[in-house]
């Protein structure tokens, strides 16, 4: 991999001080070196954004009129602020929450073309009503931007057969991707962006515990988060191989450290006891650039199978560049969702 995508670049966007006292240090084993999804791809180029650049400045002068983009959890946190931008951009927002109330409040609260939209991720025959509705609206998808998310769920609990973020954070994505790539694939330049995490760097050994998908064997909330957010990752770099032969993308990223609703799990703690001075949580505005730019951004027309942080490529850990633990991934996810996928 080019010179831009390191070790150094890693650690220089750690998450290691994220929720501090009440989450995992992430712990960094990286691979110094990145292996393209799909051989072949222009690399990303570095630019000068950075941790402080926000959602509307990473986007400023793009104009998206005459674009669609789908956002799902865009009531709250980043896909809120995500949907304000783009649609203040000039795209056409589908804003997808969980039932009719937040999505219909949500959009209506935005300046620009907006249209609410349900999906409950753990709902499976839910998700393919709502890829039905979408197809009826007879639109292209340029950027299909999965978002929506649940961290360290205290308690084991369960959806279609799996644990909880692993059911929401992945499998109910997979399926809403795969029911909307007919869309996305009619778009002049469609994207698939995946809000993962540096956080996959929290989880099973194995990366993912196919043999224990429902968490029945020591269920360990933040190992299970990991786990969904590596599924993240492998889903995007799968997905970036699937689309090589068409003008579609897919890549993911890790949106930094920001105070939303997702840690909502976690215990209250006091703010700055235990933090290190030099560590800053992101502001919304700030942890949405990423996606924001990872969707829009010209330069990254040909990008695919790569994994974003503060607006740049860098190095995930061994699993996210896996290519067996991806294939094997989304035959499982077929599996799991078989009776709804076609
Ligand atoms: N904030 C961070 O520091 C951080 C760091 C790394 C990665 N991320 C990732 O960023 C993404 C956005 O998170 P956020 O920080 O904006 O959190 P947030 O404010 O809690 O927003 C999460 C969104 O996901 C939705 N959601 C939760 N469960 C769902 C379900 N079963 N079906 C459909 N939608 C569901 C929520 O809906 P409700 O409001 O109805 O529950 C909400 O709209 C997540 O994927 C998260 O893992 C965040």
């Amino acid at each position: 991999m080019g010179k831009s995508i390191t070790r150094r670049s890693v650690l220089q966007t750690s998450m290691a001080a994220s929720f501090l006292s009440t989450i995992p240090a992430v712990s960094f084993a990286a691979d110094d070196v990145y292996k393209p999804a799909v051989p072949g791809r222009p690399v990303p180029p570095t630019n000068d954004f950075d941790k402080s650049s926000t959602a509307e400045q990473v986007t400023e002068g793009i104009n998206l009129a005459g674009q669609v983009a789908l956002v799902t959890g865009c009531n709250s946190g980043l896909g809120f602020e995500t949907m304000r931008v783009l649609a203040m951009r000039g795209a056409h927002v589908i804003g997808a929450a969980r039932n009719q109330e937040k999505a219909a409040a949500a959009c209506a609260q935005i300046d620009g073309k907006t249209t609410p939209l349900v999906v409950e991720l753990t709902d499976l025959p839910g998700i393919v009503t709502a890829a039905n509705q979408v197809a009826d609206m007879d639109v292209a998808l340029d950027m299909l931007i999965l978002n929506a998310g649940i961290m360290a769920v205290p308690d084991r609990r369960q959806a279609n057969g799996v644990e909880l973020q692993f059911a929401v954070n992945h499998l109910g994505h997979f399926l809403l991707a795969n029911r909307l790539l007919a869309q996305v694939t009619a778009a002049k330049q469609g994207r698939v962006v995946v809000v993962s995490s540096a956080a996959h760097r929290w989880a099973p050994e194995e990366g993912i515990q196919f043999d224990n998908l429902d968490a029945a064997v020591g269920y360990d909330p933040f190992k299970a988060y990991g786990q969904s957010k590596v599924a993240n990752g492998l889903f995007s770099r799968e997905l970036a191989r699937r689309l090589a032969a068409t003008t579609a993308t897919s890549n993911s990223l890790h949106p930094g450290v920001i105070k939303t609703n997702l840690g909502r799990y976690l215990p209250e703690t006091e703010e700055s006891d235990d933090e290190p001075r030099s560590f800053r949580y992101k502001s919304i505005p700030e942890g949405t650039a990423t996606q924001c730019y990872v969707a829009t951004n010209p330069e990254l027309a040909k990008v695919t199978g790569y994994y974003f942080d503060n607006c740049n490529p860098v190095v995930p850990n061994a699993h996210m560049q896996d290519d067996a633990l991806a294939a094997k991934l989304w035959q499982v996810s077929a599996e799991l969702t078989a009776d709804y996928l076609s």
